[in-house]
């Protein structure tokens, strides 16, 4: 069975590309991290503050009956939602914070143990876009895929390593359920038929990512983590209530903040939803900025279909046009990914 540590394999990252600071020495913001205040740090003078105010994106109640055109308006005109009634506990959600909270304090060079190698997906370390930007970000992030979490976990904690491994494997499944149903909407949304989930059932492709935003002296300087979009169908954000950072990116009003909405998970379309939607549903262009006064967690769970499956624009819904993408297997497209990024969409675009 194909990995994603197999997809990256051509793409290696170089070691001081992966290998954060020490957030914790650091009283200053030093160069490496000092992102050029370009326009999109500042506040469009154009918007009217009170009008940005009343942006946001939409907050769904999974048990709402209109749920499907609910989420499909969300999806057009966002890429994006936050979605209550979910049916994940709050309970369980409070113990992956606490979890990830132990893993990031841990002394500097107990993470480093388990710090990720240049061509894997898992462990300890900056985010995997880091390679695309002139400057650092004020992030650490510890990726979690089928064995890395157990055989991670033993590094960090010899002898108390099931506390953290039982949470995260409770997380995962939990997630799984969740994005499973949350899929099933989707297509549906689309009027894409249920076979076409069943081809998909086996061998997904799901991450945990946790990631960590320390407390920045100078936040207005630096970036958490650089705008971007996901690669997979969708991911499921939860971030911790105590701070805002997430924001996406809306044509006209601009950068738009996601604020932790109580029990709320936040839903972003992805990049192969965006080609199997055939763009109708937009993969999200979005980024983390970070604050002086807290430390920010946040838990990514990206979801996506087995390596080999093969991704093409499904085109029999009504109003659809001709395709926009080409078909390709969803490794192909993990790899156009890591080599370029932003521009990857476009690769797969079909040029008329
Ligand atoms: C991600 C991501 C946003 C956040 O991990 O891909 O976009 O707020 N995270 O941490
Ligand atoms: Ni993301």
């Amino acid at each position: 069975m194909p990995s994603l540590t197999d997809a990256y394999k051509n793409h290696p990252v170089e070691h001081n590309l992966i290998a954060p600071l020490d957030f914790s020495l650091i009283k200053d913001v030093p160069e490496s991290h000092a992102w050029i205040q370009s326009n999109d740090l500042k506040e469009n003078p154009n918007i009217n503050k009170k009008e940005l105010g009343l942006i946001s994106v939409p907050i769904i109640n999974l048990e709402d009956t209109n749920v499907l055109e609910l989420i499909f308006n969300a999806c057009e005109t966002w890429g994006m939602f936050q979605v209550t009634n979910h049916g994940i506990s709050k309970q369980l959600l409070e113990q992956v914070e606490f979890e990830a909270k132990k893993l990031f304090n841990l002394p500097f060079e107990e993470k480093m143990k388990t710090l990720r190698s240049p061509e894997a997906a898992t462990g300890y370390g900056y985010p995997r876009i880091t390679p695309f930007f002139s400057k650092l970000m004020w992030n650490e992030g510890f990726t979690i895929m089928g064995n890395s979490l157990i055989d991670h976990a033993k590094i960090l904690w010899p002898n108390d390593f099931q506390g953290f491994c039982d949470v995260m494997e409770e997380y995962q499944t939990r997630m799984k359920d969740l994005s499973d149903k949350l899929m099933g909407l989707l297509l549906k949304s689309l009027n894409i038929p249920g076979p076409y989930m069943k081809e998909m059932d086996n061998d997904l492709c799901t991450a945990l990512q946790l990631n960590s935003y320390p407390t920045c002296p100078n936040p207005t300087r630096t970036m958490g983590l650089a705008q971007h979009t996901d690669t997979f169908l969708f991911t499921i954000l939860h971030q911790s209530a105590n701070a805002s950072g997430l924001q996406v990116f809306k044509d006209g009003p601009g950068w738009v903040s996601v604020d932790p909405h109580p029990g709320a998970l936040v839903v972003n379309v992805g990049d192969l939803l965006h080609i199997i939607s055939n763009a109708r549903f937009p993969s999200a262009i979005h980024r983390a900025v970070v604050n002086n006064a807290t430390q920010r967690l946040s838990f990514a769970y990206f979801y996506g279909p087995p390596l080999d499956f093969q991704v093409a624009p499904f085109l029999d819904y009504p109003g659809c046009e001709g395709p926009t993408f080409k078909s390709l297997k969803v490794k192909e497209y993990v790899g156009i990914k890591s080599k370029y990024l932003d521009m990857a969409l476009s690769f797969v675009r079909k040029s008329c």
